[in-house]
């Protein structure tokens, strides 16, 4: 039986609250979640924007869909079913660092509006801020910084987001950024949302 429906596993209440921990790190832990295609840019800006918030004296951790899946989630692929698996597993570990009282930065495609809903469903409203990095196809394919796209339109590889996968384009993302611009103008405009909620000082 799953632990959250077995009535002998008991939430147990520790001593430190998340408030503490926020007070302790001179900020709100949040979600800074980033979807987009492969090769859109997720993962350049989120590094990029961690860099500068870990400058600012932010605590903060970089969640980076390739890495997971070396670790956490090396047992799943790209069915949809994996994909939802991956991305809630995601979400969960997001929620502690957020409990932990970090900006916490996640680069996933993420496909799936429910599963980005699912996300923001755990960490409530406004601890959940959806970026859509929103790179054309043709532009991605043209990067193609490891050669996915083309195994992908040569056949060599199957369920590739953009080819023969969805991508659902979010449709109320917090920000929505041109993925052909320059890192430093997005950064600009991520950091400006983040000053305009009180997460990091005007
Ligand atoms: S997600 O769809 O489950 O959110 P995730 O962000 O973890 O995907 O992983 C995407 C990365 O895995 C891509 O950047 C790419 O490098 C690699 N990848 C390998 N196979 C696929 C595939 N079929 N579709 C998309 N990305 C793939």
């Amino acid at each position: 039986m799953a632990a959250e429906h077995d009535e002998n596993v008991i939430w147990h209440s520790h001593a430190v609250t998340r408030a503490e921990r926020e007070q302790q790190h001179g900020h709100r832990g949040v979600v800074l979640w980033f979807t987009g295609l492969s090769g859109s840019g997720k993962s350049t800006i989120a590094g990029a924007l961690e860099k500068a918030l870990h400058d600012l004296g932010i605590s903060t951790y970089l969640l980076d869909g390739d890495n997971v899946r070396h670790g956490l989630c090396r047992d799943l692929g790209f069915s949809d079913d994996d994909r939802k698996e991956n991305i809630r597993r995601v979400g969960e570990v997001a929620k502690l660092m957020v409990d932990a009282g970090l900006v916490v930065l996640s680069a996933f495609i993420s496909p799936h509006r429910a599963e980005r809903q699912m996300v923001r469903d755990m960490q409530g409203e406004d601890g959940f801020i959806e970026v859509f990095i929103d790179t054309p196809l043709a532009v991605c394919e043209a990067r193609d910084p490891k050669g996915l796209y083309k195994k992908a339109r040569a056949g060599e590889l199957r369920n590739f987001t953009g080819i023969d996968a969805v991508y659902e384009a979010p449709e109320r993302a917090e920000l929505h950024l041109d993925g052909e611009q320059l890192v430093t103008k997005l950064l600009v405009q991520v950091l400006d949302l983040l000053r305009e909620r009180d997460i990091i000082k005007a």
